[in-house]
């Protein structure tokens, strides 16, 4: 372990706490700056996690020289401004999913890192989970063969978060349970099998439980209560095929509600084996030409977001690549825009254009 970095958390919401926590786990962080807009939520939090410098802004944050690293925790339409900042007043970045609101401004805060010549991480945190890490062990070493499907489905059955706020308001989101959670699985099935080349899409996105908000009958809700004064203009479910050439086909079921029960689900099918991550992880496959289930075992208790929080401190001292790369979140990006066109328009979509 070498010096400790000095990190700055922007946005002290749920996610920046989450942050705030796994820092401390980080041998080579110290958490010394965090800002938010909201005065309350600033001092409460600076409190809770034992932070002492705190900024009513993310400018009056980045102007203090000290700070080499920041988390950028806030809002999907305020991802790219503040990363630019941040970039363009020299620290390295960490920036929550989705990376920004559209393909255009993810290939903005790229252009923005190599102009600064630092380092940027996405937080695509689902990768860095036990079972993924196997998972995707398992393909790298050959064991499914030539990889032709993936199929998703990412279904919460009521899981609309923060009912009128941010997250359901499309300005502010840049879309509803695709971008936010759809995102997650998306880079998880192209970082495992290394399809990072989606070219078409047909898909359809649908709000069938936001609107009228007072109608959504639910258990728990992230980022709650509901504001019945606020805004529903997302999706809540969406369902599509996405092409990688001629190569393989990735069909996905990504629902923020919907009148099915809960699932997590990524499965791989490929020549030699098929796998899932999501519940038990069983390799389907052949032994000495009999069919077997081969059980993974691994150990779950990591904590995924030290874990990544690690891994970028390490690549912003020059000890390490960043765990998930700002090319990666244009990819995710460009399906994400991808799919929301091929909905608009009701036909299948080039990815890119
Ligand atoms: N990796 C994951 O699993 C995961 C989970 C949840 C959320 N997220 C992401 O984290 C981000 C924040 O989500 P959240 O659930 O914490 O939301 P939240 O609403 O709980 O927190 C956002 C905070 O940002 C503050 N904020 C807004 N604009 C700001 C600005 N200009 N400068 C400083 N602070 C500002 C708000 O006041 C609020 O306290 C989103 O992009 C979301 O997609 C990631």
């Amino acid at each position: 372990m070498g010096s400790k970095m000095k990190i700055g958390i922007i946005g002290a919401g749920t996610i920046g706490s989450v942050h705030a926590d796994a820092y401390k786990k980080v041998g080579d962080a110290d958490l010394v700056g965090l800002c938010d807009i909201l005065p309350d939520t600033l001092a409460e939090k600076a409190k809770r996690h034992g932070i002492p410098l705190t900024y009513a802004t993310h400018h009056e944050l980045l102007a203090n020289p000290d700070i080499e690293s920041v988390s950028i925790c806030v809002p999907n339409n305020m991802h790219a401004p503040i990363a630019i900042d941040a970039l363009k007043a020299g620290k390295h970045v960490m920036l929550e999913k989705p990376m920004a609101m559209s393909t255009a401004e993810g290939e903005a805060i790229c252009a923005a890192r190599d102009a600064a010549g630092k380092v940027l991480q996405m937080g695509m945190v689902r990768r860095q989970s036990a079972d993924a890490e196997i998972v995707k062990k398992a393909i790298d070493d050959g064991k499914l063969g030539e990889i032709y499907q993936i199929r998703i489905r990412l279904i919460r059955r009521r899981g609309i978060p923060g009912m009128g706020g941010w997250f359901t308001t499309k300005a502010e989101s840049g879309g509803g349970g695709l971008i936010d959670i759809g995102v997650h699985f998306f880079d998880l099935a192209m970082w495992a099998t290394s399809l990072w080349n989606p070219t078409r899409v047909s898909a359809k996105t649908y709000a069938k439980f936001g609107s009228p908000m007072e109608d959504y009958h639910y258990i728990g809700m992230w980022a709650g209560p509901p504001n019945y004064e606020g805004t529903f203009d997302v999706d809540d479910y969406a369902a599509g095929l996405v092409r990688f050439g001629d190569q393989a086909t990735m069909s996905f079921e990504v629902a923020w509600a919907a009148n099915a029960n809960d699932e997590q689900m990524l499965e791989i099918l490929g020549t030699k084996g098929g796998i899932k991550v999501g519940g038990d992880t069983v390799l389907l496959t052949e032994v000495d030409g009999m069919l077997a289930d081969v059980k993974l075992k691994y150990d779950d208790k990591a904590d995924g977001f030290a874990k990544e929080l690690t891994k970028f401190v390490a690549a912003a001292k020059g000890e390490g690549e960043p765990a998930a790369t700002g090319e990666q979140g244009v990819v995710a990006m460009k399906l994400i825009d991808a799919i929301y066109k091929s909905s608009k328009l009701n036909q299948e979509v080039v990815v890119g254009e």
